[in-house]
């Protein structure tokens, strides 16, 4: 399902009042909504929104915060995924550490990927061995990446590892990432993505154009359980 607005703001709005709605309807449940997060830049404006305009409305204390990826660099690290959702979001609302699931990107990443892992097993309901999100909220590079599963390593998508190590194409960067089943057991995959540099790729994607066979993010929109596309006009011009 595409949902389109006017601009990245009212686009991260939208997704806020989704993941306040999911939130509450967990609530009712009595039960945790189990979120995973992305990095980049989209995904900022949301968490900024969460903090200025939801505070006192979404049931924070429901909320486990796992990462979709993490950069391999300490939390204190401008690159830092952890680190730029700590300064937008977690200083502002009030989730207990209890409930916060960092990827440990200081650490070796082969390392980490395995704790990561073996920590998700444990705190989330499995199916065929891999962990059941609620929500994984993805964004969507300029190459059709997704996570950190890009488009020379499309094998993430099949891994038998629910989490492994993923390098950037360009600066090499070693990255932390959830892996291709372990995303698409999510009862819910929410692409967040704006801005006319993702436009061509998103075309390709939702139109179903065979090459947008080769991106990562058209591979998860296309197997999972239900993914809906949160868009502004600029990325969404050619659809
Ligand atoms: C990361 C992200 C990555 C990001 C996209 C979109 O660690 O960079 O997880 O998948 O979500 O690259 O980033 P922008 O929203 O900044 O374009």
């Amino acid at each position: 399902m595409n949902h389109i607005y006017e601009t990245p703001e009212e686009t991260a709005r939208a997704v806020a009042e989704l993941i306040l709605a999911k939130a509450k309807e967990k609530t009712k449940q009595s039960l945790p909504f189990n979120i995973a997060l992305s990095g980049g830049s989209t995904p900022k404006l949301l968490f900024t929104l969460l903090a200025n305009e939801y505070v006192n409305s979404i049931p924070w204390h429901f909320l486990r915060l796992f990462w979709v990826d993490e950069r391999c660099v300490p939390p204190t690290h401008p690159e830092s995924n952890f680190g730029m959702t700590y300064d937008s979001l977690l200083t502002h609302v009030p989730i207990h550490d209890s409930n916060i699931f960092r990827m440990q990107g200081e650490d070796n990443p082969i390392k980490e990927a395995a704790r990561y892992q073996k920590m998700l097993e444990k705190e989330l309901p499995l199916q065929d061995g891999f962990p059941i999100f609620d929500l994984v909220l993805l964004g969507m590079g300029d190459d059709g990446h997704t996570a950190s599963i890009f488009p020379d390593n499309m094998d993430l998508l099949q891994s038998d590892q629910a989490v492994a190590v993923g390098i950037h194409p360009v600066s090499g960067q070693e990255r932390i990432t959830l892996t291709g089943k372990a995303i698409l057991e999510a009862k819910q995959v929410v692409f967040l993505i704006t801005g006319s540099s993702k436009t061509t790729v998103l075309r390709e994607i939702i139109k179903h154009e065979a090459k947008g066979e080769r991106y990562p993010a058209f591979y998860i929109a296309k197997n999972a359980k239900a993914a809906d596309f949160y868009l502004d006009k600029a990325a969404a011009a050619l659809l």
